[in-house]
Parts: structure tokens; C-alpha cells; sequence
């Protein structure tokens, strides 16, 4: 009897989960892994917080059922996401939020509402982006359109491109997708004023915004870091944004994240919720418990809020200092290389401007891996190991 799965075609490998995969194979006992985004201490480990022990500590002490969850999850956590995330900007019964299975989960009810709901909406996403955007829409059917972002010294963003696009080539009721800070794959973001312009034109054509949010206080601060969108919501009725706390409270592996809704009415908001939680019921049904639980018991206690804000606070700073001692490193490196653009960049990642041949060598002679599109990932970064991770780079390079 013939085999049913032998018509089955072998899938590539993730661009940027497999190259952990291909790291975990690799017998160098000095390789380096600056691929996948998961911020790594002095000791190159990803620490689980102080905060997140000690609520799950209050957690296990505490439970008395592992009961299902509502459709869009845990109340408390659901108020804890619409505060950080607008504060009190926009009236909350405009506002439905969903718990989701991180921040990829989010975005996927998202596309699912979208093509369901919007039927006649395609999204702009950037380019270049996150390297799962354009997967996750067109798995939903919606169909994905890019907008310029870079400008051609890939190392500041090219607004006027990017507005362009948007004002001549998407129709009324597109959606848009923004990153609401720390871009990803670039950490290049829009200034303030440029988040007036965006939200100007967004405005004006009449676009959805869909703000990925998944670095919130690894910019410049929790506060800061959402003035982008609130900028962009307070010129639209209108819009959806995209929450992930695998970065921020380090909860990666727990996949907690949120999609939030913003209707023009309290009506229209409440039948787009039950649409969300149809989605939602047909897809994983009720969230995981654990990971909301954690976000909402320390942000339920002052004494552990204020602990996660300053090691969140601790995790930014020390990227910044990567960035520097990276920066200087490559400066006094060789025949010396300027990567001074790495400090007007934010959040987790840069644009090295290494080219795939040289990625590929990074790789194969040196056992470093960083993503194809030439991606770093700064909080991966070793104080210790950074001589030699540049001797690398210069080597490639030259
Ligand atoms: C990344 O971009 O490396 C992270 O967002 C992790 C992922 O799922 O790709």
C-alpha cells in the first residue's frame, strides 16, 4: 500500500527558530548564538525575573483550581494589559481585550478578524519586518502588501518612502501594520514628530492601524515606548495592537501576550469581542492559565511591580551598554569599523549590514550565528565574548 504522507514536501527550516536548532547541533564549544530575540545575562543565561519567582511562589501557595479560563482569559489580566497599553487615553468600554498564547497568537486573532471581518482589507506591513508578519497573515488569507521603511544605507528609517507608499498605493481600509517600538528586525523607530506624520496620513486615508507591541520598556521606557501608538489612536476611532510579555516580564516560554481591539463605540466593541472570542474558541479555545496569572499577581502587588520595573529597567540599560561596548569593540578592531548607527538604534536588535555570503561565513568558520537578513541580536550579547564575536565580524568583512 502506497503512504498517504508520501506526497508530503519537507518544509524549510524557520529563519529564525531554526538556526537555534542548527546552534544546539553545533559541537564548537565557542559558538555563539545572537539569532533568536531572548535577552541573556552576564552569565549568558535567560534568568527568570526576581518578580515572575517570587508571584509564582505566591501562585503555587495560592491555587486551588486548574480550571478552564474564559474565552478571552483572566479578568484581572486583561485590565492589566488595557493600562499599560493605553493608560487611560481611550474609554475602556471601547476597548476589548483578548489574553492570548503570546504575542504570535495575538497577531494571528488578529489576521483571523481581519480576513473574517474585513474581508475586503489587505495589510502593509513594513519592509523589512519581523520574518513571521507576512506568514501569519497569508495563513489567514489576508492578503499582505509591503511599505518602504529603510532608507537605502539601511540605518534610518525613510519616512518619506514610507508615507508614500501608504498615501498613494493603499486604499481606504487597509490596515497598516506599525511597530509600536524596538522595530524588529532593524531597531530603527520612528521620532516623535515621525509618529505625528504617520498617524497624520493614517488618518487621513482612512487605514487600520495594527500595532505590533512586543518590546514595551526595552525602548526607552514603559511609558515612552507607547507614546507612538497613542499618538497614532489619538488621530483614529479605530485600531488593534498586538501585546507580548515573553521580552518584558521574560515570560517567553509561557506564551502570554494579548490582542486589544479599540471600536469607535461601545457596541461596535462588544460585537467585535464576541467575533474575537469566536475566533479564539475554533482556534485554541480558552488561554493557558499560568503566564497571565504571573503578569497580573505582580501587577496586583506594589512591593513586586515595583521590583519587575526596575529589572526591566536593569535588562534595557545593560543593552544599551552592549550596543556601546560593541560600537567601540568594532571601532578598535582590524582596521577599525564604524557601527556608531548601532546607538540611535533601539530595543533588542540592529541591522549589522552584513550581507547573507557573510552571514553564511559567520556561521560556517566561526560558529556564529546571527539571522540571514544580517539581524543581531544586541541582548544576546556577552561583555566577555565580545573581542571575539568581533574579531568575527571584522574577519567576514574584510
Ligand atoms: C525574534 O524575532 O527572534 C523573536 O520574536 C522570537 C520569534 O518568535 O521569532
Amino acid at each position: 500500500m502506497s503512504h498517504r504522507f508520501s506526497v508530503v514536501q519537507t518544509a524549510p527550516p524557520d529563519s529564525i527558530l531554526g538556526l537555534t536548532e542548527a546552534f544546539n547541533a553545533d559541537p564548537n564549544p565557542h559558538k555563539m548564538n545572537l539569532s533568536v530575540g531572548v535577552y541573556k545575562d552576564e552569565s549568558g543565561q535567560t534568568p527568570v525575573l526576581k518578580s515572575v519567582k517570587a508571584a509564582e511562589q505566591k501562585l503555587l501557595d495560592g491555587e486551588v483550581t486548574k480550571g478552564y479560563l474564559s474565552i478571552d482569559g483572566l479578568p484581572d489580566y486583561r485590565n492589566d494589559v488595557r493600562e499599560l497599553v493605553f493608560a487611560d487615553s481611550i474609554a475602556a468600554d471601547r476597548i476589548a481585550v483578548l489574553q492570548t498564547p503570546g504575542g504570535t497568537g495575538a497577531l494571528r486573532v488578529a489576521a483571523d478578524f481581519m480576513a473574517t471581518q474585513l474581508p475586503q482589507a489587505r495589510i502593509w506591513i513594513p519592509s523589512p519586518t519581523w520574518a513571521n508578519h507576512a506568514a501569519i497573515f497569508a495563513a489567514a488569507g489576508l492578503p499582505v502588501e509591503t511599505y518602504r521603511y529603510l532608507s537605502n544605507d539601511k540605518t534610518s528609517l525613510d519616512l518619506d518612502g514610507m508615507l508614500s507608499v501608504l498615501r498613494d498605493q493603499a486604499k481606504p481600509g487597509d490596515a497598516v501594520l506599525l511597530h509600536g517600538c524596538c522595530h524588529n528586525p532593524t531597531g530603527v523607530d520612528p521620532t516623535a514628530d515621525d509618529w505625528k506624520q504617520i498617524a497624520a496620513v493614517i488618518a487621513e486615508k482612512n487605514l487600520l492601524p495594527l500595532v505590533d507591541f512586543a518590546y514595551q520598556g526595552f525602548g526607552d521606557g514603559l511609558q515612552e515606548d507607547a507614546n507612538g501608538l497613542r499618538t497614532v489612536l489619538a488621530q483614529v476611532d479605530e485600531a488593534m495592537v498586538c501585546t507580548s510579555f515573553s521580552k518584558n516580564f521574560g515570560l517567553y516560554s509561557e506564551r502570554v501576550g494579548a490582542v486589544s481591539l479599540v471600536a469607535g463605540n461601545a457596541a461596535e466593541c462588544e460585537a467585535s469581542r464576541s467575533q474575537l472570542k469566536r475566533i479564539v474558541r475554533t482556534n485554541y479555545s480558552n488561554p493557558p492559565r499560568h503566564g497571565g496569572a504571573i503578569v497580573a499577581t505582580i501587577l496586583a502587588d506594589a512591593e513586586l511591580t515595583q521590583q519587575w520595573k526596575s529589572e526591566l529597567e536593569a535588562m534595557r540599560v545593560r543593552i544599551s551598554r552592549l550596543r556601546e561596548q560593541f560600537v567601540e569593540t568594532m571601532k578598535s578592531t582590524g582596521d577599525g569599523y564604524d557601527f556608531s548607527f548601532l546607538l540611535r538604534q533601539k530595543g533588542m536588535f540592529s541591522f549589522s549590514g552584513l550581507n547573507p555570503m557573510q552571514v553564511d561565513e559567520l556561521k560556517s568558520k566561526h560558529s556564529v550565528y546571527i539571522v540571514g537578513s544580517g539581524r543581531i541580536n544586541v541582548a544576546g550579547m556577552n561583555e566577555s565574548k565580545m573581542q571575539p564575536f568581533c574579531d568575527a565580524v571584522a574577519s567576514v568583512m574584510s
